[in-house]
């Protein structure tokens, strides 16, 4: 079959299967497994394809067409312009993510911070603690993740992006967990850092029953947060204050309608300055406050 006519028959196969961006998926399978981009198809669009790659192609759309996610077919995605290695088992890195890794990278910069501790918790494929250490080069970054399903991606993509992200395994709500922290010059005390960041799962219960097929492929374990989604931001913003400095940042992801939930939860725990951050569609996506201590 020729380049243009494979084309069509993919594009077709995934409308008549329902996937909403068929065309932007047709094209990304083509440029990952064809190597073939627009203008390839333009130039060459009478080429013969080779059977063996033809086959790869279809095999890929059939998989498509079933509700596998595109990111976990092509293996990878870009996040803040690098590449991350995404799977069965791990959280697709998402657009409105960056909005937090922004929010982060702004603070410490304008506060003239430039070698800040920051924990990300709920890690997953590494993305925000990657982009955060790469962006901010002389800080100290923790990555904490429960999944062993997660933790191959993750560790992956921190030696894919030569960032220098520590690792920690475990349950951010287990307070054992914080004991990593404890000062090895003052028994007893905390050595405290200057940020917790987090994408924790906060979907409802309710969401939990209305998920595309397409994210029912992905991990329940990111996804489920409590009957009303809000769990992590309550045990996180209470917890890991323990550790936090006294003037040091707290910034979480949110559901578009969790920004004023959380704005509550943070100021219940003794943040000041809360903000709240809109992602591109205008929703409510980031929620930032300050520690305050005593
Ligand atoms: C919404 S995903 C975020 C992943 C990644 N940070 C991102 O932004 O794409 C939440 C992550 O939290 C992890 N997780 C869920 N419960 C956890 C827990 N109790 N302790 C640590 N990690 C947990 C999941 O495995 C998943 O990787």
């Amino acid at each position: 079959m020729i380049l243009k006519e494979l084309y069509e028959l993919t594009e077709n196969m995934l409308a008549a299967a329902g996937v909403e961006d068929h065309r932007f998926d047709t094209d990304c399978l083509f440029e990952d497994i064809l190597d073939a981009d627009k203008v390839t198809l333009l130039l060459h669009g009478d080429r013969e394809v080779p059977e063996p790659d033809a086959d790869k192609l279809m095999s890929a759309a059939e998989k498509r067409c079933s509700g596998i996610p595109l990111q976990y077919i092509l293996g990878k995605w870009e996040f803040y312009g690098r590449t991350f290695f995404v799977g069965d088992g791990v959280l697709i890195p998402r657009p409105d993510t960056e909005i937090l890794v922004e929010r982060v990278i702004e603070h410490f910069t304008n506060a003239g911070i430039y070698s800040p501790e920051i924990c990300d918790l709920c890690s997953g494929s590494g993305c925000i603690a990657v982009t955060l250490k790469k962006e901010l080069p002389k800080a100290a970054v923790h990555a904490v993740e429960l999944s062993s399903d997660a933790m191959p991606y993750l560790i992956k993509n921190i030696r894919h992006n030569e960032a220098d992200v520590k690792i920690i395994k475990g349950d951010v709500t287990d307070g054992r967990l914080i004991e990593n922290f404890l000062d090895p010059d003052d028994v007893g005390e905390y050595r405290k850092i200057d940020a917790v960041v987090s994408n924790p799962p906060y979907l409802t219960d309710k969401e939990m029953t209305e998920l595309s097929r397409e994210v029912k492929r992905e991990p329940e374990i990111a996804l489920r947060g409590g009957a009303d989604g809000l769990r992590f931001y309550r045990v996180i913003s209470a917890l890991w204050k323990e550790i936090l400095k006294d003037g040091g940042l707290i910034a979480f992801e949110t559901g578009y309608e969790q920004g004023e939930a959380v704005r509550d939860i943070l100021q219940k725990s003794g943040y000041r300055h809360i903000a709240i951050f809109k992602d591109h569609a205008g929703n409510d996506r980031v929620v930032t406050g300050i520690n305050s201590v005593g």
